[in-house]
């Protein structure tokens, strides 16, 4: 792009921003094809033309920041920033805030069909629905998408492994959003996952213990359809801020798992197989049992509901060539399933473990791990 400015027109400013909002910056001037000190211009002079308060942006842990405005609005800018009481960085800081929120990511566009849904289910416990589900979360939000973590079981593993603690009991909670008994933005109740490269992309939404009454309350619910459609309703306002919402199921086939279900099926209009289920399962003949049923309760949906559901595939979990005949014959007994497809297979390693003990994002704790290469591979098989 040519500037519309000839070099001498400028002047050099320097101020202390902080190293996200640069980074964040550069990225969003680049993505646009736009040119950084035209986007921080426009953006001083659209901050200069409306004076209206706006929330402070951070500028602590700040560094030196380099640009160069057209001759005389670094002046302007200063001026107003002293008559609007503020220190000048906070200004700029400001500026460049608006011209972030007013000029989004073309990759951020909300999708017409809402967030991508990928929920982790197999009513047998200890299959790795919890640490599947939050290694690709993980990988997900690695790789650049916004990524927010469900966890739905009444249990709270997920939720307790990230180091966080459970909503009590009378706490608002997503059960209470599902059935209308909260008040405020489910919004309030995420908390972001700060550690590794998640770059401020990753949310989980805690458990609450009130999610073992979920069943019988959907069942005796008079609401319509409430039992297919009440995860969706109550998510449906984050779906905007996020591009995969990713579900760690209980281990149950009651109606938190048909509403779980019913959320991941595959809208109208939306491309097929984007949105759906990941069945993780171990290499052993129990697991195979448990796919029949949980394969019986998607059928049923489908035929009830009218729905179509895609079933993205198995992870088969916990995977030791060294136990012999049992493992190496029920991995290929996966395989041959065909459809859906194995996705990826977990080898057993003390890292998963390890990162639970410590409460640390796996991908985080042990970047470098076979299991989060794994979790990266899940993650390319959701998105490619
Ligand atoms: N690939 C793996 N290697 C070693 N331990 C694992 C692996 N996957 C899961 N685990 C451990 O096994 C236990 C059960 O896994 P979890 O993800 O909680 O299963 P689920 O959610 O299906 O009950 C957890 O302690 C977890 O840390
Ligand atoms: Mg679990």
């Amino acid at each position: 792009m040519t500037a519309p400015y000839e070099p001498d027109d400028r002047e050099k400013v320097v101020a202390k921003l902080p190293g996200e909002l640069r980074q964040e910056l550069k990225v969003r001037a680049a993505e646009l094809g736009v040119d950084i000190k035209d986007a921080v211009t426009e953006g001083v002079r659209a901050w200069r033309a409306d004076d209206t308060h706006r929330p402070l942006v951070d500028t602590t842990g700040g560094s030196s920041f380099a640009t160069y405005l057209p001759t005389g609005l670094y002046g302007e800018l200063k001026n107003d920033c002293k008559s609007r009481d503020l220190p000048f960085n906070q200004g700029l800081a400001q500026a460049i805030r608006l011209w972030l929120d007013t000029h989004p990511s073309p990759r951020r566009q909300p999708r017409a069909t809402g967030a991508r849904r990928i929920i982790f289910g197999n009513q047998k416990g200890g299959v790795g629905k919890t640490s599947t589900a939050a290694g690709t979360a993980q990988a997900l939000a690695e790789a650049g998408h916004r990524t927010l973590l469900i966890d739905f079981d009444p249990q709270g593993h997920l939720t307790k492994q990230l180091g966080y603690p459970m909503f009590d009991i009378d706490d608002p909670s997503l059960a209470k959003y599902m059935l209308g008994e909260a008040k405020g933005k489910l919004r309030d109740l995420l908390v972001p996952i700060e550690e590794g490269g998640f770059g401020g992309r990753l949310f989980l939404l805690p458990a609450c213990r009130d999610a073992f009454l979920l069943d019988a309350k959907l069942a005796t619910s008079r609401t319509v359809r409430i039992k297919e459609t009440a995860l969706e309703k109550a998510l449906e306002p984050l779906e905007r801020e996020f591009d995969y919402i990713v579900v760690d199921c209980p281990p149950s086939l009651g109606y938190s798992m048909d509403t779980a279900i019913y959320y991941c099926r595959t809208r109208e209009g939306e491309e097929p197989n984007t949105s759906g289920i990941l069945i993780p399962v171990l290499a052993e003949d129990s697991s195979a049992d448990a796919y029949d049923m949980l394969y019986d309760q998607i059928q049923d949906m489908v035929t009830d509901m009218d729905v179509e559901i895609a079933m993205l595939g198995f992870v088969v979990n916990m995977y030791d060539s060294r136990k012999g005949f049992i493992a190496t014959s029920s991995l290929d007994s996966w395989k041959e399933i065909g459809e859906p497809p194995v996705v990826a297979v977990v080898p057993e390693r003390k890292e998963q473990r390890e990162a639970v003990r410590l409460k640390q994002p796996l991908l985080s704790y042990e970047p470098d791990c076979e299991q989060s290469e794994v979790m990266r591979t899940i993650a390319r098989r959701i998105t490619g």
